[in-house]
C-alpha cells in the first residue's frame, strides 16, 4: 500500500452523502460518480437541458451553436470494458458540443501494460484533456479517479463513470430517468407509478443506479423480480427503506408482477461477473422474459424499458409493440448525455437562452 492507497481507504469510509459534496465545486456538480448525486433539481435540469439540446440539434444553425460551445474542450474515454452504447453515445455527446475526443479502450495498449499504476495514468490523461470518461471492471474506480484528481492533481478534471464493476453506472440512470419523465409526461409524472426491474439484480449496476433515484419521487413503488440467486442485493433494498419507498420481491414468476407495472425495466444475466466460469447457466432463468404472447398482461400505457445488450429477455416480437420504449430509451442516451457534459461544464444557460 503507498500514500495514496492510504489516503483513499480513509476517504471510502466516508458516507455517500460525504462523498456528494467532495464532488462537487462551489456547489455545482463536478464529478458524476454516483446516482445518489441526484437530487430532484439537478434531475429536473437535466430534463429541460437535454429536450433543449435536443430541440436545437435538429437544425444546421442550432446544431453549428452547439458545436460552438465546449470547441475549445477536449475528453478522454477511457473505457476498458467492452461497451457499445455508452461509449458510442459519449463520443457523439462529445461531439455535439464540440469537444474533440480521445480513446483508450484496452488497457493493454496504453502504458498500464509496462507497469503504470492506475493513478498515474489517469494524471497522464488529464495532463491532456479537459474531460475524463471512463468505464472501468473495478467497483470503485471512477471514485478514485475522481478523489486522486482532486485531492493531488492541479490539473482537477471532472470525471464520469460509464460503469463501474457491478456497482454503478449513474448517467444510465440519468438517461433511464429522463426516458421514464419524457414516457409520463402526460401521464402525471412518474409520481405513484410502480417500476419492476426484472433479471440479474445482483450484478447489474443499471437496476442498482436507478434505484437509487426513486427517492427523488413521491409515492413510487418497486417491484424486483429475479430467481432467488439474482435478486438486489441488500444494500439497495436498506436504501428503499430508509427512504420509505415500498418494495415487492418476486422470485418465482415475472408473469405474478407484470400486470402491476407502470414501467418494466429489463436486464440481463451479467454472466461477465462469474467468480466460476459457467456459474450463471445453473440458474433458471426461463420465468423472467417477456415474449410477445406476455404483452396482454401489460397494462395499456405501461412502457417497457432495457439498458441494452439484450439477448432473449426480451423477445424481438416486442419491438414492434408502442409500448416498447428502449431503442428511444437507447438513443436518449446520446442527448442525456451532452446534456450532462453541458451542465459540468456550465454552458446550459446559453443552451437554454437559445
Ligand atoms: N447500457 C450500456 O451500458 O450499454 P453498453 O455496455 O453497450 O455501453
Amino acid at each position: 500500500m503507498n500514500i495514496q492507497d492510504e489516503k483513499f481507504a480513509e476517504f471510502e469510509k466516508l458516507s455517500n452523502e460525504e462523498k456528494v459534496k467532495y464532488f462537487q465545486r462551489n456547489g455545482h456538480l463536478f464529478d458524476m460518480i454516483i446516482s445518489q448525486q441526484l437530487n430532484r433539481q439537478v434531475i429536473d435540469d437535466l430534463f429541460k437541458i437535454t429536450n433543449q439540446v435536443r430541440t436545437i440539434a435538429k437544425s444546421k444553425t442550432g446544431s453549428i451553436f452547439l458545436q460552438g460551445l465546449l470547441r475549445h474542450k477536449r475528453a478522454m474515454l477511457y473505457f476498458t470494458q467492452p461497451s457499445s452504447r455508452t461509449f458510442l453515445s459519449f463520443e457523439n455527446a462529445c461531439h455535439i458540443l464540440g469537444m474533440r475526443t480521445s480513446e483508450i479502450r484496452d488497457s493493454r495498449v496504453s502504458s498500464e501494460i509496462k507497469g503504470e499504476s492506475f493513478d498515474d495514468s489517469l494524471r497522464t490523461f488529464s495532463s491532456y484533456t479537459d474531460l475524463i470518461i471512463m468505464r472501468h471492471h473495478e467497483p470503485n474506480r471512477a471514485e478514485r479517479a475522481a478523489w486522486l484528481l482532486n485531492s493531488y492533481s492541479d490539473r482537477a478534471v471532472p470525471v464520469i463513470n460509464g460503469g463501474s464493476g457491478a456497482d454503478q453506472h449513474p448517467t444510465q440512470a440519468i438517461l433511464d430517468i429522463y426516458t421514464l419523465l419524457r414516457s409520463f409526461e402526460y401521464q402525471g409524472g412518474l409520481e405513484h407509478k410502480t417500476i419492476l426491474m426484472c433479471g440479474d439484480l445482483k450484478r447489474g449496476r443499471t437496476v442498482r443506479s436507478l434505484s437509487y433515484l426513486m427517492k427523488n419521487f413521491e409515492g413510487v413503488k418497486v417491484i424486483y423480480a429475479a430467481p432467488p440467486e439474482f435478486q438486489m442485493r441488500s444494500d439497495v433494498i436498506e436504501f428503499l427503506e430508509r427512504h420509505k419507498i415500498p418494495c415487492t420481491i418476486e422470485d418465482k414468476n415475472l408473469l405474478n408482477v407484470l400486470p402491476k407495472a407502470d414501467a418494466i425495466y429489463m436486464t440481463r444475466i451479467q454472466d461477465e461477473h462469474d467468480k466460476v466460469s459457467g456459474e450463471s447457466g445453473k440458474t433458471d432463468i426461463s420465468n423472467f422474459k417477456i415474449g410477445k404472447e406476455d404483452m396482454n398482461k401489460v397494462k395499456p400505457n405501461a412502457i417497457i424499458l432495457h439498458p441494452f445488450p439484450r439477448r432473449d429477455e426480451i423477445d424481438v416480437a416486442v419491438d414492434s409493440d408502442p409500448r416498447a420504449m428502449y431503442w428511444h430509451q437507447e438513443r436518449n442516451g446520446m442527448w442525456a448525455r451532452a446534456g450532462l457534459i453541458a451542465y459540468i461544464f456550465n454552458v446550459h444557460g446559453e443552451i437554454m437562452d437559445y
